[in-house]
């Protein structure tokens, strides 16, 4: 049995999970502040597994359900815990989470030039999406705002 455990992160947590991803080398991405994800937690409070080996954080994941779709976000697992399973762990917590809430599409982001999340997600029975491109636009860093008069 594995020695860590899944579970739902809480506030506490949310400090471990910042520097977790620091130390992972997970890519830097929009929300990743304190506040960031303590607006996670007040819109979904099971928004954010954790592993929690005696008591510190060694892995985290988003598993996002917006009605629609489950999307993962923001796995990653401390280097010097891996190749145990911790991510497997992970994504079958929150695969489970999202089979409950009657989700039947289940995605995840990946970079084209990370070859061992690519190797993890096509490991995991994860199907790399063809002929799809994905269109982002980000707030205005100082208002928050989308401005609407762009034409
Ligand atoms: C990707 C990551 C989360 C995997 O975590 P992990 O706990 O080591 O993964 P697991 O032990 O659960 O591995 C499951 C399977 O994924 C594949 N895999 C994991 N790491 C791999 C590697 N370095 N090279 C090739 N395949 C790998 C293997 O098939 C592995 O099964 P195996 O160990 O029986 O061969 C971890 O390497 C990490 O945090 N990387 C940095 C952040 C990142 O890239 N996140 C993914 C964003 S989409």
């Amino acid at each position: 049995l594995p020695s860590w455990k899944i579970r739902t992160a809480v506030e506490p947590d949310l400090a471990h999970v910042l520097a977790l991803w620091k130390t992972a080398g997970s890519s830097a991405t929009a929300g990743e502040t304190p506040g960031g994800l303590a607006g996670l937690l007040a819109h979904d409070p099971n928004a954010l597994l954790v592993a929690d080996l005696d008591g510190i954080v060694i892995g985290s994941l988003i598993v996002g359900w917006d009605g629609w779709r489950g999307s993962f976000y923001r796995l990653a697992v401390h280097p010097k815990h891996r190749r145990r399973g911790v991510a497997i762990s992970l994504l079958r917590s929150g695969e489970q989470r999202l089979r409950d809430l009657n989700a039947s599409r289940l995605t995840a982001i990946v970079l084209d030039e990370d070859s061992v999340a690519m190797s993890f997600w096509g490991a995991l029975g994860y199907e790399r999406q063809r002929h799809r491109a994905r269109f982002v636009r980000h707030a205005d860093a100082k208002s928050s705002h989308f401005p609407l008069d762009l034409r």
